[in-house]
């Protein structure tokens, strides 16, 4: 992949953006709580303080990973608008859950739900992108995955009560 070859650009201290730094790093709007196997929004922009994307001054690609995997990644050109925003559709898959399982030894990093055995488990959203200029940077959000699969019937899921 492009963007994890390069050198990435980090904020000093996440606290105190410089203006720079909130120009290039990205921000991520996602749902808290997901479902494997059902889809839903993701919207990137870059970056809190927008940045141009003049001829000589643009956002060249953002991308976008959950739990490492390449979600999508959108080329940009410039356009005279104010900021770089893209909506990648995702889907967590179940699998995801099963190998973070297995990463964990089944018993840290998955929740399971003591009334209906419902499983979900805390997964990473990465977003990176590249200003011509500027360089690649990154940045990362949690979202929580829940199981979509049938849960024992008759037995309310403290989750989803
Ligand atoms: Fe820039």
């Amino acid at each position: 992949m492009i963007g994890t070859e390069e050198k990435i650009n980090k904020p000093v201290d996440l606290a105190n953006l410089t203006e720079g730094e909130k120009k290039h790093t990205p921000v991520i709007e996602a749902p808290e709580t997901v479902i494997a196997g059902e889809p839903f929004e993701v919207i990137v922009t870059v970056g809190s303080i927008p940045h141009v994307m003049e001829e000589k001054h643009f956002i060249e690609w953002v991308e976008l990973y959950l739990q490492n995997k390449l979600i999508g990644r959108e080329e940009l050109s410039p356009s005279g608008e104010k900021t770089a925003k893209v909506t990648f559709r995702v889907e967590a898959d179940e699998a995801l859950i099963a190998i973070k399982e297995i990463e964990t030894c089944r018993v840290r990093g998955v929740n399971i739900c003591g009334n209906c055995g419902e499983k979900s488990v805390i997964a990473n959203l990465r977003a990176v992108e590249k200003c011509n200029i500027h360089g690649v940077w990154e940045t990362y959000r949690q979202i929580e995955v829940m199981s979509g699969e049938e849960k024992e019937e008759g037995k309310k899921c403290v989750w989803k009560a």
